[in-house]
């Protein structure tokens, strides 16, 4: 049996730093539940001393999760650690994650510490946390640009403290493959007890090298990778968890390795990241972008009709890409339904089908055909839990070449309704100029984007919304065939999810 590759994703501490990648405590749990049922080893919660809600929210998914690792982060002192423990401890596995710099740049000009201190430090952090755990992982920030026998030293140190799990990153992407194999070639070779731990890797992709200076770790010998659903994270991003694991299987000849995923999860974990995060996914992004695995040219699509083999190194099935084959019609029962919504991976309880069926038959009446895509976005929607402080009951807009946009719009909020129009630079400024007249609540719009859910003139619209209400950015998106009902669902989304925010604090 191959060796196994841990996988240790840190979408909701690493990604979730990334600008305009924040989830609220309910949105993350979800994208844990589905990690989980991705069979990831190891989900990193996030940084519970960063803030109050941190904190709850890391508590929160430590104790949702079962299966997988839980890790909260701290920096190598004792209140981070001790914060770090008091969020996690809840979990079936806990694990604490301790960072600290070790190249000079970073020792000099942000932590001011000399290489002897930093030891102390990071041996001390060691200690401390494995009064709380067995399972303490260690970070080398900055590995890369790190002195060799300075790390080569630390590592040995905190290995002899205790650590179980040895973590080397790329923190500013700086690396190249050749480069990240020398490293992990030679802490092997120069740290007498390295044996004792499992060799980590976490790549940012500045050059945009995170995915092969990570396959390049593992030849080396890191066991376990770092990475990110859809490579989110600091600038340019993480390594891709996604792009690792099916080069790990797609090139089992060139890496003899294996990791838990549940392929299959891979797509529906990616769309569910972006739909949370309004974190568009590129068409051309490998594995789960639109156009991972459509045939444009003539001569591609010859070859692909007459074997797969010749264009196909992995098949949209292997990472559960939804087959575009009509599902059902309008006058499929719920049977049906729910049969297609499990052959998709859906497991939905009574309500849920409930809704999910009055939303399809809202859908068979103005689209003949109701693909497994549309299956999937109306799932999505479904699925999420936002308090529907405000909910759309009614909608007209006006616009046109040589006329001012008006909307008319009726929300609903507890048992009361109002009804209120204005006018807009366009359908879409107009609706959501009445929904904060209605609402009382301005938000600054910052990004605004439409695509259709599946090809074809009647598709249906997903909209996603960056909407800056006070303080907080908050994301939201909508459905519907109608574009502009999309975009004012949206909205309302945003506004709802930032209410329930509000809410809690
Ligand atoms: O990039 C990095 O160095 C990190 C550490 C905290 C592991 O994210
Ligand atoms: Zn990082």
């Amino acid at each position: 049996m191959a060796e196994q590759v841990y996988i240790f994703d840190t979408t909701l501490r690493d990604g979730e730093q990334s600008p305009g990648a924040s989830m609220t405590t309910d949105e993350k749990i979800r994208m844990a539940l589905q990690l989980e049922r991705l069979g990831v080893d190891v989900i990193e919660a996030g940084f519970p001393i960063a803030s109050p809600g941190e904190f709850e929210s890391v508590q929160k998914i430590a104790s949702s999760l079962k299966n997988v690792t839980v890790a909260g982060l701290a920096r190598a002192n004792k209140a981070d650690i001790d914060a770090a423990w008091n969020a996690i401890k809840v979990a079936a596995h806990p694990r604490l994650h301790i960072f600290i710099a070790t190249s000079d740049i970073h020792l000099k000009y942000k932590l001011k510490r000399t290489r002897e201190q930093v030891l102390e430090d990071a041996v001390g952090a060691v200690k401390h946390a494995l009064q709380f755990t067995g399972d303490v992982e260690f970070s080398a920030e900055d590995a890369t640009r790190s002195d060799i026998d300075y790390l080569c030293q630390i590592v040995k140190a905190v290995i002899e403290a205790g650590a179980s799990v040895v973590n080397l990153p790329d923190t500013v992407g700086y690396s190249i493959p050749a480069e990240i194999g020398a490293l992990f070639r030679k802490i092997r070779e120069n740290v007498p007890n390295i044996d004792r731990v499992i060799l980590s890797t976490h790549c940012h992709n500045d050059l945009g090298m995170a995915v092969a200076n990570s396959l390049a770790a593992v030849r080396f010998g890191a066991r376990q990778v770092e990475c990110t659903v859809n490579g989110i994270g600091e600038r340019a991003g993480n390594a891709s968890l996604e792009e690792i694991v099916m080069a790990i299987r797609t090139r089992e000849d060139q890496l003899p390795f294996h990791t838990n995923i549940s392929s299959r999860e891979i797509y529906k974990t990616s769309k569910l990241l972006g739909t949370l995060t309004g974190l568009a996914i590129p068409r051309n992004k490998p594995i789960v972008g639109k156009n991972a695995f459509a045939h444009e040219s003539g001569v591609h699509q010859d070859g692909v009709i007459k074997s797969a083999l010749t264009y196909e190194i992995m098949t949209p099935d292997s990472v559960g890409v939804p087959q575009s084959s009509i599902v059902l019609g309008k006058h499929s029962g719920k049977h049906g339904l729910r049969a297609r919504c499990e052959a998709i991976g859906f497991k939905l309880g009574e309500d849920e089908l409930k809704e999910v069926y009055n939303k399809f038959i809202d859908l068979a009446d103005k689209k003949k055909e109701v693909t497994d895509e549309d299956l999937v976005a109306i799932v999505e929607d479904v699925l999420d839990l936002v308090e529907q402080v405000y909910q759309l009951e009614y909608l007209q807009t006006t616009s046109g070449s040589n006329t001012k946009a008006t909307a008319t719009v009726q929300l609903k909020s507890n048992s009361n309704s109002v009804l209120d129009s204005n006018v807009g630079d366009g359908p879409v400024d107009a609706t959501y100029k009445t929904i904060e007249r209605i609402t009382g609540i301005t938000g600054r719009l910052l990004e605004y984007s439409i695509n259709a859910v599946t090809i074809g003139k009647d598709a249906m619209g997903e909209a996603f919304v960056k909407v800056r209400f006070q303080d907080d950015t908050v994301a939201g998106h909508g459905l519907s065939t109608d574009v502009i009902e999309a975009s004012a669902k949206a909205y309302l989304n945003a506004l709802n999810k930032w209410l329930s925010l509000g809410k809690r604090k």
